[in-house]
C-alpha cells in the first residue's frame, strides 16, 4: 500500500448521463497497481465528507497516471465531479486483490453490470495480449445507464453490449450475454477464464453459471466500505467455507466458489 497525499488532477472529464472519468498523477500507484484493485481517495477541498472513498481502478499507464470512471450517487462524487485539473487528491493504495490472468486460457470473458465496467475493462485491456480471444459483456437496463468509455476501443476486444429492451444493443442482460457464449457449441470450458464485476445479484448468477460448466471464474465485489484496510469490518462477504471474508482485504476479487452468495443475499 502506498499513499500520494498530494496527487494532482491531470483531467477530471464528464463522460456521459452522470459519468465522469478522472485522471490522476500517482507514479507509485500506477506502477504498482494491477485490474480489479482499488483506492481510497480524499478530495482536498472544502466540504469532503469525513472518509475517504472508494474508487476501483479503470486503468493505469505504469508510469505515472491512474483513471477511474465514476457516477456521482451521492456528496462526495457530487463534489468530485466539480473538481478541475490542478487541484489535489489525498490518494492511498493500491489496495486489495486484483484478478489473476488465467493460466493456459484462450478465451478471455469480461462480464460488466451497471457500474462495475472499471475493474472488468481495465482487465481486457491489460491483457489481451496474453488471450487468443477477449470478449466484454456489457448489460446496463437502458441505453441512457451504458457506459463504453472511448478507451475500451481496443483492437482485439470484442465488445457485445445488453440493454433490458433492446434500446442499444442486443435485448437482455449481461448474464444472458454470458450464458449465450458458454451455450455455443463450439464452447470449451477448459479454455475460458470469466471476470465478473457488478450487482451482487448478477455476480451470484454468473458465479452459480460458471461453477456448474467448469468456468474459471472470479468475481469483483462492491461492497460498502469504510477503513479499506480491514479494520473496521464493514465490507464482511459470507464465505462459502463459513464465516466472513473482507472485500477490502481479502478480495474485492474472490473466486467465484469462495462465496456463500444464498447467505450473501439475504441481507
Ligand atoms: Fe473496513 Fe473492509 S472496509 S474492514
Amino acid at each position: 500500500m502506498i499513499g500520494c497525499p498530494a496527487s494532482e488532477i491531470v483531467s477530471n472529464e464528464w463522460l456521459r448521463n452522470g459519468y465522469y472519468a478522472l485522471m490522476l498523477n500517482a507514479p507509485t500507484i500506477a506502477e504498482e497497481c494491477i485490474p480489479g484493485q482499488f483506492v481510497l481517495l480524499r478530495g482536498l477541498v472544502d466540504g469532503w465528507p469525513y472518509l475517504r472513498r472508494p474508487f476501483s481502478v479503470y486503468s493505469s499507464d505504469s508510469e505515472s497516471t491512474i483513471e477511474i470512471v465514476y457516477k456521482v450517487v451521492g456528496r462526495a462524487t457530487a463534489i468530485m465531479s466539480q473538481m478541475k485539473a490542478g487541484e489535489k487528491f489525498d490518494v492511498i493504495g493500491p489496495l486489495g486483490k486484483g484478478f489473476t490472468p488465467g493460466e493456459e486460457c484462450s478465451h478471455a470473458i469480461g462480464v460488466a453490470g451497471g457500474i462495475g465496467i472499471p475493474p472488468v475493462a481495465y482487465y481486457c485491456r491489460k491483457y489481451v495480449g496474453l488471450y487468443g480471444r477477449t470478449t466484454l459483456v456489457v448489460g446496463a437496463p437502458t441505453q441512457d445507464e451504458l457506459l463504453i468509455p472511448v478507451g475500451l476501443v481496443v483492437e482485439g476486444i470484442k465488445i457485445a453490449t445488453y440493454t433490458e429492451h433492446g434500446s442499444k444493443g442486443s435485448c437482455g442482460t449481461a448474464l444472458d450475454g454470458l450464458a449465450g457464449l458458454i451455450e455455443a457449441a463450439d464452447f470449451d470450458p477448459g479454455s475460458a477464464e470469466v471476470v465478473a464485476c457488478g450487482p451482487r445479484e448478477m455476480l451470484s448468477e454468473v458465479a452459480g453459471l460458471c461453477l456448474r460448466r467448469g468456468v474459471g471464474c472470479q468475481v469483483c465485489v462492491e461492497e460498502v466500505m469504510a477503513c479499506g484496510v480491514g479494520a473496521c469490518l464493514s465490507c464482511a462477504v459470507p464465505a462459502r467455507a463459513g464465516g466472513y471474508l473482507h472485500a477490502c482485504k481479502d478480495g474485492p476479487v474472490f473466486d467465484g466458489g469462495e462465496i456463500d452468495w444464498g447467505r450473501g443475499l439475504e441481507r
